[in-house]
């Protein structure tokens, strides 16, 4: 297992990321009310005291005079449309509410035949208590350690929306996670959807391989893929550390044996009647069910 040592700064940086995106979701529930496209019950308890602890949200400075206060951060956006960095926030407000809400649709749909979810990159992801469509299901979330331990410590009482929660703790970079995820439970003969979200950007290319290469040695016959991708164009989000870039999602997840559609986020942004910036690129890739010949 990978523990906190010299690579902290690298750690804290991604997983400041993690963060970010709780504070996003309840942002859409402020701005939106009964319209928002992602309902969180757990949003709260992610960010104590209705705080964001930090000077920089997505890459965006948040005026001091704010506090970090999310209730008064949601009134910064509704009210300075005109200013750029608010301007920007709500840009990121938007992409992460779309993005939750159409793979909130797209694992409805897959859950109902396929039992097992592995959420890599978990972070602050919530669908363990709030998704119903997984109640069936057995959601492995892996991370970072002390993510998981953070979040096992704000919101370790809530009742689960699916069958089982398993924390599997590590890199999911390295070598082991195959043999990390199969000594939690994971049964290596039934088929699986693997979610990436907002965490290939964040991995150089040799790292994106090798996850890669874990989830096509654990994927049986009809498993999906789901994944984000950013494409090289979009100026920087988190502000730091993006690292791979992708305008190719299919041609890059071919080789691990994934045929993919891909949807660019400005068609999802139109499906929900939402604004998206020009010249941003983001996109999302499903999987066709895994065929018997798809050996990665
Ligand atoms: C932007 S957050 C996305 C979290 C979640 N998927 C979501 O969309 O809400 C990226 C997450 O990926 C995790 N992550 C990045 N590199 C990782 C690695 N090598 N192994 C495990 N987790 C990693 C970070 O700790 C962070 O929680």
């Amino acid at each position: 297992m990978s523990t906190r040592n010299a690579n902290d700064d690298a750690w804290s940086a991604v997983n400041r990321t993690s963060q970010a995106v709780a504070a996003l979701r309840w942002l859409e529930m402020l701005l939106h009310g009964e319209r928002a496209l992602v309902r969180d019950r757990c949003v709260p308890l992610l960010l104590p005291e209705g705080r964001f602890p930090r000077a920089d949200m997505a890459g965006v400075h948040i005026p001091e005079n704010l506090h970090g206060d999310i209730v008064r951060i949601a009134a910064w956006l509704r009210d300075a449309r005109g200013e750029p960095g608010a301007a920007r926030l709500r840009a990121h407000v938007d992409r992460l509410a779309l993005r939750t809400a159409r793979i909130d649709a797209v694992l409805g749909e897959y859950l109902r035949d396929i039992r097992q979810l592995v959420i890599v990159g978990a972070g602050l992801d919530t669908r363990a208590f709030n998704l119903a469509a997984a109640r069936e299901a057995t959601i492995f979330e892996v991370d970072f350690p002390h993510v998981l331990a953070f979040k096992a410590a704000q919101l370790g009482g809530l009742r689960l929306a699916c069958r089982a929660r398993v924390e599997v703790a590590c890199d999911a970079t390295a070598a082991d996670l195959s043999q990390r995820l199969v000594e939690h439970g994971f049964e290596r003969g039934a088929p699986t959807v693997w979610l990436v979200e907002g965490v290939f950007v964040y991995l150089d290319a040799a790292q994106v391989a090798a996850v890669n290469a874990s989830l096509a040695a654990l994927s049986a016959v009809g498993s999906r893929l789901v994944a984000t991708f950013i494409g090289a164009r979009s100026p920087e989000t988190f502000s730091r550390g993006m690292v791979t870039r992708c305008d190719d999602p299919a041609a890059l997840l071919a080789p691990w044996g994934w045929h993919v559609h891909v949807t660019h986020y400005a068609d999802i942004a139109r499906e929900f009647g939402r604004d998206f910036p020009p010249g941003d690129d983001f996109y999302l890739a499903l999987s066709a069910p895994r065929a018997a010949s798809c050996t990665g």
